[in-house]
């Protein structure tokens, strides 16, 4: 089996939608192996979104992504799960984003776009340690 970190963001708890996201994420026939309602330290955000240290919009990013609660979980299927899970969210662009995704459904903003996903195996991996030390990638 194959596993990735997805987050439910600050935005997505504050307006009720961990549930709807959740839901859709188990009728795909994902399997929930970990899940935890909490506010992620600057500490942690700034290693999970180092990639975009540079950015201008790291700043926003940070502030955003550290809030409120978010809920941060593990997901699992069969293969590149990561990639499924990308495919629901719809693009970082809530605007742009395909009706029926995630984003596409129920967000506008680009900051305020409701969920992270993984963005390859080796992000799941690493991103998966930061979260959940002791739970094993797959
Ligand atoms: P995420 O990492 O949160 O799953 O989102 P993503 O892969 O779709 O997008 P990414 O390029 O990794 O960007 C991370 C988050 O930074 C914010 N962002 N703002 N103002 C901007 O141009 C801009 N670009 C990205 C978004 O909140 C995005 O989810
Ligand atoms: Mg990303």
């Amino acid at each position: 089996m194959d596993r990735t970190l997805v987050i439910v963001k600050p935005d997505g708890v504050e307006r009720g939608l961990a549930g709807e996201i959740l839901s859709r994420l188990e009728r795909k026939n994902l399997r929930l192996v970990a899940a935890e309602l909490r506010t992620i330290t600057r500490e942690v955000a700034e290693v999970h979104y180092a990639e975009h240290q540079e950015r201008p919009f790291f700043g926003d990013l940070v502030d955003f992504i550290t809030r409120s609660p978010s809920l941060v979980m593990v997901v699992e299927g069969p293969k590149d799960t990561f990639a499924v899970v990308r495919l629901m969210m719809g693009t970082t662009n809530p605007a742009e984003a395909a009706p029926g995704t995630i984003r596409g459904e129920f967000g506008i903003e680009t900051t305020e776009n409701l969920v992270h996903g993984s963005d390859s195996h080796e992000s799941a991996a690493r991103e998966i340690a930061l979260f959940f030390p002791g739970l094993a990638a797959s």
